[in-house]
């Protein structure tokens, strides 16, 4: 079993500990806003919150995480109401979507850490992948958000 906090709720996975985060916050927690791209670490679209850094969810076990607090896009906002939600929404980014969810998480993390990021900062911190290309308009609008 595997004991953690996710979004403020205290959870108990009766899974294999080997089992990925990503999978237990999906099929057993029902939070599918975290999502499966790649698999392999290197889009983000799995990208939570685990105790203040940014996390692929798809390459953490939930048995290294026992204790930790976990932060996905469902306890970010319920009404798409945080700041960078509302100005992703606002500078019209989002195409697709698909990558959003990961890409809000790794973006709230950053703000939390620094407060007016430099466009080399976000650039260096969001490495999430984009296929609809957004990376011009997403930078200024986590700018905004930041302000
Ligand atoms: Fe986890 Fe792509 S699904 S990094």
């Amino acid at each position: 079993m595997s004991r953690l906090t996710v979004n403020n709720q205290p959870v108990q996975y009766r899974l294999d500990p080997e089992t990925p985060l990503l999978w237990a916050l999906r099929d057993a927690s029902n939070l599918t806003g975290t999502k499966y791209g790649c698999g392999t670490g290197h889009c983000g679209a799995c990208t939570v919150d685990v105790d203040g850094r940014a996390v692929r969810s798809c390459q953490t076990t939930i048995g290294a995480l026992e204790g930790s607090f976990v932060t996905t896009i469902e306890g970010l906002s319920r009404d798409r109401s945080h700041p960078l939600q509302l100005a992703l929404l606002t500078d019209n980014v989002v195409q697709c979507g698909f990558c959003i969810p990961g890409i809000v998480m790794a973006a709230s993390v950053l703000l939390k850490k620094d407060a007016d990021p430099s466009e080399a900062t976000i650039r260096a911190a969001i490495d999430n992948l984009c296929r609809c290309g957004i990376y011009p308009r997403l930078v200024e609008s986590i700018q905004r958000a930041a302000r």
